[in-house]
């Protein structure tokens, strides 16, 4: 006994004297020749949604979803609240959410941020910039002020290297905004950090920048100023997109690399740009960073990519003029939960953090000190667990046919595993009376989605997307699996009965 507390203390002292700071050291990454440290620099968080690099202190400034900015001191990973905003509206996935930090050597400094508020029943994104000093910040000014939802708000921030602001808006959950040139949703926009037009905008007296989008969670700039963003599809194809001033990136029309769904005069005659990349299963991708440092040359000219639903760090290599995404790369598959940010600094050190306690809990999480901040920095040697990276040579299938498979990779995001979804989110599929009952109408709410129900006597505000992209296979085994599962004793089905509720 007495020899186990010895080696126990032992073991302390060698891991505190390989952490500084206040650091928790998780294990390491091994790429083909670098390692990289795993440590945990800060925890018990709440959804932190946006983090930024305070160059001038070695700070890490931060949001949290209710309205809260904090600050990361590097120097010994300690966390202070610098504001909270009392006007945040936060359900669901509304609340504080992007923010861009801009430190110029000669003038002032400012913190952008991106949250939503609520008055008289409306819902708004609004943009404002606060003074910040030395981890501060004063004298909050509204730049614009954009319809908002209960989802589909956007939001991140970046200010370009022609010292103009980036805002990434949602769609506000009205489709038809997208494609609409003169609504400021479902936009990139570009703005001078007063708030005004840039004159130099690609349409006169317009903010829009880029549009036909449906909600971007990711935006960064890379090396020959590229913008690059990361968007949520509805049921298929999430994406990475490359921003070129007045390009439509298609947002309802068409999505990922798909033909247009349909195909009129009017969208014939619209050119589209297609994504850099795109998946199907979703990933539901957050955050992104452009990695240029040389510290981990097998990451330099990548993007790094958080992901919710898929639980993951992804790593976009990309060719050499960052045009294309040449490979990707995998990590820490559901092993730290849903990650929803990440920055990388000017020495090459990445800092990610979760999102454990957002309105969408995925199973097993939030762990007790969740929501966390992790950073990964080179090492020379392996300590603790080791993580791989895994290629991914190209978009995830669904490997077997089966029911079971299908609904893991399609609804289980949202019903979860179990069946139970999230009460007054996602209704539990579980005893169902629609489930249990007419076929037609169940396969019809599966083909179209579905709104605006209420189901045993609670209302649902989130939307089930449409699949009806399945194959009559697929949808036909989604069936008979959630038919028979979930304390469900409906009959099964067969693909001809199916094809019939069509
Ligand atoms: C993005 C989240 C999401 C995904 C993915 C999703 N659903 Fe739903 N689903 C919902 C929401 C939200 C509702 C309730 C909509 C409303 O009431 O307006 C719903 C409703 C339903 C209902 C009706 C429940 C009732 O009691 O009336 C069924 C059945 C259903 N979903 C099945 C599925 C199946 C099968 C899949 C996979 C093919 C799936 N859903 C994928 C969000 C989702």
């Amino acid at each position: 006994m007495k020899h186990i507390s010895i080696l126990l203390i032992y073991i302390c002292i060698l891991i505190s004297s390989c952490t500084k700071k206040n650091e928790i050291i998780i294990g390491t990454v091994e790429l083909s020749n670098s390692k990289l440290l795993l440590t945990q620099a800060a925890d018990s968080l709440d959804v932190p949604w946006d983090l930024q690099y305070d160059k001038t202190n070695n700070y890490i400034i931060f949001s949290e979803i209710k309205g809260n900015i904090k600050k990361l001191d590097l120097n010994d990973n300690s966390v202070q609240l610098i504001t909270a905003i009392p006007s945040v509206f936060q359900q669901r996935t509304t609340g504080l959410l992007g923010m861009a930090l801009y430190q110029p050597l000669q003038s002032e400094h400012y913190l952008f941020v991106s949250y939503t508020t609520k008055t008289d029943d409306k819902i708004y994104s609004n943009l404002y910039r606060y003074i910040y000093k030395d981890g501060t910040v004063k004298n909050p000014k509204l730049l614009l002020q954009i319809p908002g939802n209960t989802g589909h708000n956007g939001s991140r921030i970046i200010i370009g290297t022609d010292k103009k602001i980036y805002w990434a808006t949602g769609d506000a959950a009205i489709d038809a905004n997208a494609q609409d040139i003169t609504k400021l949703n479902g936009k990139i926009l570009r703005i001078n950090l007063d708030g005004s037009i840039p004159k130099d905008n690609p349409t006169p007296n317009s903010y829009v920048y880029a549009w036909g989008f449906r909600n971007m969670q990711g935006l960064t700039q890379g090396e020959n100023s590229i913008i690059y963003t990361s968007e949520h599809g509805d049921a298929v194809e999430d994406e990475v997109n490359l921003i070129q001033p007045l390009h439509n990136y298609g947002w309802p029309l068409i999505e990922g690399k798909n033909p247009p769904k349909k195909e009129t005069d009017s969208t014939k005659a619209i050119v589209f740009t297609q994504p850099l990349q795109s998946w199907t299963p979703v990933i539901a991708p957050a955050g992104i960073s452009y990695y240029g440092s040389t510290k981990i040359p097998e990451w330099r000219k990548s993007l790094l990519l958080t992901t919710l639903k898929s639980q993951s760090l992804r790593v976009l290599k990309l060719s050499e003029d960052g045009k294309a995404i040449i490979d990707e790369y995998t990590l820490f598959k559901d092993q730290l939960g849903r990650l929803r940010s990440v920055l990388t600094l000017p020495n090459g050190d990445i800092y990610f953090c979760t999102s454990n306690r957002d309105w969408n809990p995925q199973k097993g999480f939030p762990k007790p000190e969740d929501d966390r901040i992790y950073k990964l920095s080179l090492n020379e040697k392996a300590i603790g667990k080791i993580f791989t990276s895994i290629k991914t040579t190209s978009a995830p299938v669904v490997a077997e046919l089966s029911g079971k498979n299908l609904y893991e990779a399609y609804c289980a995001s949202c019903h979860k595993s179990d069946g139970k979804g999230i009460m007054g989110t996602f209704p539990s599929l579980e005893k169902s009376t629609t489930v249990n009952g007419d076929i037609k109408t169940l396969s019809q709410i599966i083909l179209k989605g579905l709104k605006n129900q209420t189901i045993d006597g609670v209302k649902y505000d989130a939307q089930m997307p449409a699949f009806n992209f399945l194959k009559d296979e697929e949808a036909t085994a989604i069936i008979n699996y959630i038919r028979s599962n979930f304390k469900n004793q409906a009959s099964t089905i067969n693909i001809n009965q199916f094809k019939q509720t069509k």
